[in-house]
């Protein structure tokens, strides 16, 4: 399918450790022009704009005053997507931002309002929930293999990712921790299949006060935990279903990826909610027997969801990875938050319109966009 248009103008803010993944994939779709790359270290924005091949870089002011930047994605910290998200969506920019959304909820709720009044759209990732793992196993719940499904189990345990992130303190302050950090892969698939949830109880400790950087040039470097490090969740959903999630970066055994959904005739083993790809295993009654299901779907990559959204905007119809499901994310995880330190069940309260499915041919490198 085409639609009307140039290649939609793109601003990447935020040249750090993720910035390679996205650059390399959307530089490698005809429909978005990556035209500038920003950062508060401008050397780093021109070291990746150099390597990427995008012809500028500069300070983020920059980037929002280029007449060609339509959309802005923004892979800062978490601590700065809210005020960077705003200045963009100021500037008349859309804006497609890396999880968690925002910090807390009143700051997304805030995004998303400024967005509306301004015209331009947000959306957010997780986009692995575009990918060809997490599409199959839509289509097979949808087709009514498992029956009508029911419960999930999503498990996630690792040492800590301090271990390889050369800058890793962001990942134990607020807005990240394994809640917030990798919550987001497992609750968007969630959301995706089940619909928005209605209430959520945990438990969360934190294992230690302290923890060293195990990679890069500040290797040796010891550094402060703000947040839980083990967070064990229970979510209730509108629709009757219910969650148990195990988040962990306390735990020396790495179980990465684990989610199951089980259903009134069967059981469903997805693909790690963090990747793209990955098999697809049904199991009747007996555990000891799967089916393989292969996956059908793209696998190019982050970016899909940027790319989907661009898609969108010149075709006038809604993107996938919306700033309301994101929104709806942070909630759940705001009031996990809640329900450790108060020890009650939490009510979730914000919802979002189901994304519509991708087809298992859509292309990632088709030009669909025709001037
Ligand atoms: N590293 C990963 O594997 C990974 C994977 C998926 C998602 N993410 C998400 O991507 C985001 C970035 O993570 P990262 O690992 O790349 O972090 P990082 O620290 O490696 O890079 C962040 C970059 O943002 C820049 N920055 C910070 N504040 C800014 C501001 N106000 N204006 C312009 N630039 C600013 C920093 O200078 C830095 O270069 C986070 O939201 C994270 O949750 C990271």
């Amino acid at each position: 399918m085409t639609a009307m248009g140039e290649p939609v103008g793109v601003a990447v803010v935020g040249c750090g450790t993720i910035s390679s993944a996205y650059l390399s994939n959307m530089m490698s779709f005809p429909d978005l022009r990556v035209l500038f790359c920003a950062d508060l270290d401008i050397e780093r924005a021109k070291a990746q704009a150099a390597k990427y091949g995008v012809a500028a870089a500069g300070p983020a002011a920059q980037a929002l005053e280029h007449p060609g930047v339509e959309l802005v994605v923004n892979l800062t910290v978490p601590a700065a997507h809210a005020e960077t998200a705003g200045a963009a969506i100021a500037a008349g920019k859309s804006v497609w931002i890396e999880k968690p959304l925002a910090l807390d909820t009143a700051s997304g709720h805030r995004l998303l309002a400024e967005a509306d009044e301004a015209g331009v759209r947000v959306g957010c990732a997780p986009d692995t929930v575009l990918g060809a793992g997490l599409q199959t196993a839509r289509r097979v719940i949808d087709a009514g293999a498992i029956g009508v499904p029911q419960t999930a189990l999503a498990l996630m345990q690792n040492p800590g990712p301090e271990r390889w992130h050369p800058d890793p303190e962001f990942l134990f302050q607020r807005g990240a921790g394994p809640l917030f950090d990798v919550g987001p892969y497992y609750l968007t698939a969630l959301a995706t299949l089940f619909g928005p949830a209605q209430q959520v109880a945990a438990v969360g400790r934190r294992g230690r006060g302290r923890r060293v950087i195990g990679s890069g040039p500040r290797a040796g470097t010891e550094f402060g935990v703000d947040v839980p490090t083990h967070v064990a969740a229970l979510v209730g959903y509108a629709g009757g279903q219910a969650a148990s999630l195990v988040l962990s970066f306390d735990s020396p055994l790495r179980r990465h990826g684990f989610l199951e959904v089980t259903g009134t005739e069967a059981t469903l083993a997805l693909p790690d909610p963090n990747n793209f790809d990955g098999d697809v295993r049904v199991a009747a009654a007996s555990g000891d027997d799967w089916t393989p299901i292969p996956a059908e779907g793209t696998t190019a990559g982050r970016g899909l969801g940027v790319l989907d959204m661009a898609r969108a905007m010149r075709g006038g119809v809604p993107h996938r990875a919306t700033g309301e499901i994101a929104l709806h994310v942070l909630e759940i995880m705001e009031a996990i938050e809640r329900s450790i330190s108060a020890g009650t069940f939490e009510p979730v309260r914000t919802t979002f319109a189901a994304p519509a499915p991708l087809a298992a041919d859509w292309d990632p490198h088709a030009r669909t966009l025709m001037a």
